[in-house]
């Protein structure tokens, strides 16, 4: 049985320190991809409370849906359209202070106010993306993009 996620209190990077090495213990004993995003999300947002935390997984040409918490969000996304489809395109974390602001954003919810999102690769593809948003303008910086990027090395999409 899953022991309950410790939350932590202390600066963004302590309650990152904290969860980390949880998260690792967490996917480690488990192979299933589904069953590890699944908690990869849950326990973000657990610990971080954002308005949105969840995958998008590469089917084709498109983005599909994945294990997510927060409210019901777009299931498919073409490639390049949107913060999710950029960040696949071109392979990089994409940090969005401001989603008026940036050309083609997709609102999934109009709460959403700032958005970061993590590519996922494996052997140098990738095969999906973390997409997490917030209700306030401004949230996400360099420490949420070291550590997300970080966890985002623990998930291996084989051995399923
Ligand atoms: N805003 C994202 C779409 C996904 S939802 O926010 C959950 C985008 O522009 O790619």
């Amino acid at each position: 049985m899953a022991e309950d996620l410790h939350i932590s209190i202390g600066s963004k990077q302590e309650q990152y320190e904290a969860l980390l090495p949880q998260i690792k213990a967490l996917t480690a004993g488990e192979s299933d991809l589904i069953a590890n995003l699944a908690n990869i999300a849950a326990a973000l947002f657990q610990q971080f409370r954002w308005l949105w935390v969840g995958f998008y997984l590469v089917k084709g040409d498109e983005l599909v849906l994945g294990p997510f918490q927060g409210p019901i969000a777009c299931t498919r996304i073409k490639k390049g359209r949107g913060v999710c489809g950029t960040s696949w395109e071109r392979g990089e974390t994409l940090v969005v202070p401001d989603v008026e602001k940036f050309p083609g954003h997709i609102a999934c919810s109009s709460l959403s106010r700032s958005e970061i999102v993590v590519p996922i690769t494996y052997d140098g593809t990738v095969w999906g993306v973390l997409d997490v948003d917030s209700d306030a303008l401004d949230h996400f910086d360099a420490i949420d993009k070291e550590y997300l990027e970080r966890i985002m090395q623990f998930i291996s999409p084989v051995n399923n």
